[in-house]
């Protein structure tokens, strides 16, 4: 087995938590109370949970699949397809790197903010404070070096003494984390509201567009089409039959996360009559204003920035492994090797992403700066296309049949008509979205 060495996970519980950690990271808690809020609420959360449970759901097994039945990195798995698809896997470990690059520049901002809420009155993470940051051109990059080195440290360590065990402390921990900053919420005047509001369907919002979104929200969310699941289902333990419960409940806890984000977040911007921001505005410059108004608002602030630092953790250790696995299958790489190797690329490649925020915010590549450019390539452009061929190398020229991931031969035929047709036209149209071609 292409494990580097080591043993792979040592039961199912730490794939779990170590592809859910994949999965539950910014996304979840940054970008998806946000796209719910604008596309209808409850009718939003609807249409989200059927489109993880088919095609989400499909992807996942496939990817998993690919890599339990093949047992090695992305790139040798697709290469056991047909030699010439190898590219589909490195496709995706390019996606990966460039989205490590941008995450970890995100995950020093995070750090930079823990430190920050536990040393500073909160109300002082004020926008101009956010912006005279991130713009500084040295010392968010020495951030982002230690959560690299933080993430490397696990890696580093191994599947099972690295990634099994850390995940297995950090996301129960993300998990108490966020049910106490969900109970905090409730009792802010006007969290019904709030509550009501992201729950209550409203359905004239639904249309195309909205279906897009939600795909797009649910690959990016979910970490497929890069090769992770490939690389992650390589680890799992052969046995007779293919773990299918295991791949539901990693979608099932990316879900639960978004939901409780969602929980979290609309109560208090309704309390605080503040309006719904994504990304950055959201949770460095609006929570943190909403938290400062709290008696023990900084005890809530630290809470928060730790379990956004576990969400983003879990997320890069999963996008080191696959480029680790990779070089590990390519090169022969020992694991140490790889995993310094690649961290310190990763800085090099972070420098550019940092400096787009300050010295560097008026390069532009086809009008987007350095970090939004690496971010729509990476996610709206290669992540499909990593989904999109893996279908249909599987679907077309392989047979998802023959991965035999369920017990019975209807399910899997079921599931190879979906890898075959369905999943690969919803990837598309994705991709076809993404790039504005339908506006
Ligand atoms: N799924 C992660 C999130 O929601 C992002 C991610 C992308 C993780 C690519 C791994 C690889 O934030």
């Amino acid at each position: 087995m292409d494990n580097n060495n080591q043993a792979g996970w040592s039961s199912k519980i730490g794939f779990i938590l170590a592809a859910a950690g994949s999965a539950v990271g910014l996304g979840n808690l940054w970008r998806f109370p946000y796209i719910a809020a604008y596309n209808g609420g409850g009718a939003f959360l609807l249409l989200y949970l059927i489109t993880l449970f088919t095609i989400g759901f499909t992807l996942v097994v496939l990817e998993t699949g690919i890599g339990y039945r093949f047992r090695k990195n992305p790139v040798d798995s697709m290469k056991q397809i047909n030699k010439r698809f190898g590219f589909i896997g490195s496709v995706g470990i390019i996606a990966v790197t460039i989205i490590l690059g941008f995450y970890s520049v995100v995950g020093g901002w995070i750090m930079h903010y823990l430190v920050f809420a536990a040393s500073h009155p909160l109300s002082n993470a004020t926008q101009e404070y956010f912006q005279s940051f991130v713009s500084r051109p040295v010392l968010p990059l020495l951030y982002t070096v230690l959560f690299l080195f933080a993430t490397a440290f696990i890696v580093y360590r191994g599947v099972q003494e690295g990634i099994e065990k850390y995940s297995k402390i950090m996301m129960p921990l993300l998990f108490v984390l966020l049910f106490g900053l969900v109970v905090r919420s409730f009792f802010l005047p006007n969290a019904a509201e709030g509550l009501k509001y992201f729950f209550k369907p409203d359905f004239s919002k639904i249309n195309s567009m909205t279906f897009f979104s939600t795909l797009g929200q649910a690959f990016f969310s979910l970490s497929v089409g890069m090769g992770i699941f490939i690389t992650y289902g390589a680890y799992l333990p052969e046995d007779k039959k293919f773990p299918i419960g295991s791949s539901a409940s990693v979608i099932a806890l990316d879900t639960l996360v978004s939901v409780l984000a969602g929980m979290m977040i609309f109560p208090a911007i309704f309390s605080f009559n503040l309006s719904m921001n994504a990304g950055p505005t959201l949770i460095f410059i609006t929570l943190p204003k909403i938290f400062a108004s709290f008696p023990f608002g900084s005890i809530v602030g630290v809470v928060f920035f730790i379990l956004l630092f576990l969400a983003a953790l879990t997320s890069t250790i999963s996008m080191i492994e696959v480029s680790v696995a990779y070089l590990h299958g390519k090169y022969g790489l020992p694991r140490s090797k790889a995993v310094i190797g690649y961290a310190i690329f990763c800085v090099v490649l972070a420098v550019p992403f940092s400096l787009a925020f300050g010295l560097w915010s008026d390069v532009k590549i086809f009008g987007y700066n350095f970090f939004d450019f690496g971010d729509t390539v990476a996610s709206n452009i290669l992540l499909p296309a990593g989904g999109f061929l893996m279908c249909v190398a599987v679907g077309w020229f392989y047979g998802a049949e023959k991965l035999r991931v369920f017990a019975s031969d209807k399910a899997n035929a079921v599931f190879a008509l979906m890898v075959k047709y369905l999943a690969p036209a919803a990837v598309l149209l994705v991709f076809i979205d993404a790039m504005g071609w339908l506006k």
